[in-house]
């Protein structure tokens, strides 16, 4: 029989610990997204989901600890080479973070347009391609982020985050505070864009609904560690008593409608 070739780790976290002064918001926090995956980490707000993905793309320092991307020892590693690094990454946070002073295909095309030369018409002709998948009309393409809602403006950033097809993506609720519809497209995107370049990714969500339809893996933060993980089928059948909690939030149209 043929050997299943073992996964390449993508991103490496060990024994990372953080806190802010007296608060203890991460201990010892050890998992890993392996090469294809799309893992989920989900946890009650405050748990320390975002200072969970700011650690590992460099915003915050851990404690202690390590993480590792693609083999890069990510903990004061100089400034140039982790820009770098990150360049290659497609990020979404938490509350939109548009550039103000430049238009939505500006915004688009931002990480690409740091790399290649690209004109006017090629630029609005990428980013058109993009914003198509996610519900987007083309005439907002030359308004600025303030004159657009800010549902449109979180599509924005994740057409700015997967431009350029970059193969890890991490996202931090894209789709908290949009309508279910709009949502369900994102989710649809997020699987795409791992599944057609062989990418993966991790996304912060509270949404239930979203874990089901775009997680291989989901981990669970509670009590500053992961408490659980496991894969979306076995959520299900867990009898962690947070899990449970979280599968109680799932809307029952869900599975009528899916
Ligand atoms: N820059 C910061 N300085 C001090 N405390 C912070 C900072 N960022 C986050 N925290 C604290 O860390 C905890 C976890 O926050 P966060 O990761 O944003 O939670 P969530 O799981 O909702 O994303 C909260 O208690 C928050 O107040
Ligand atoms: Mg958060």
């Amino acid at each position: 029989m043929e050997k299943k070739l073992e996964k390449k780790i993508i991103i490496k976290v060990s024994e990372v610990s953080k806190s802010f002064n007296n608060n203890v918001v991460l201990k010892d926090i050890n998992f890993q997204l392996l090469e294809g995956e799309s893992l989920a980490i989900i946890g009650e707000s405050g748990s320390g989901k975002s200072v969970l993905l700011k650690n590992i793309i460099g915003l915050l320092l851990p404690d202690k600890g390590s993480i590792q991307i693609n083999d890069n020892e990510m903990v004061h590693l100089n400034k140039k080479l982790k820009e770098k690094i990150l360049l290659d990454l497609g990020i979404t946070f938490q509350h939109g973070a548009l550039f103000d002073s430049l238009k939505v295909w500006e915004n688009i095309i931002f990480k690409i347009a740091n790399k290649e030369k690209i004109n006017t018409k090629q630029g609005k002709q990428i980013a058109l391609s993009i914003i198509e998948d996610l519900g987007l009309q083309p005439n907002i393409l030359d308004l600025y982020p303030s004159e657009i809602s800010g549902g449109m403006q979180k599509r924005v950033a994740i057409a700015r985050a997967i431009c350029g097809n970059p193969k890890i993506l991490l996202f931090d609720e894209p789709t908290s505070g949009l309508d279910p519809v709009t949502g369900s497209l994102i989710d649809k995107l997020i699987k795409k864009a791992v599944s057609r370049i062989g990418g993966s990714a991790i996304t912060i969500t509270h949404d239930m609904a979203s874990v089901c339809r775009i997680a291989d893996k989901v981990i669970l933060i509670d009590k500053q560690t992961i408490s659980w993980s496991g894969t979306p089928k076995q959520m299900f059948d867990s009898e962690n008593e947070k899990i449970q909690k979280f599968i109680k939030t799932i809307n029952s149209d869900f599975f009528l409608n899916d």
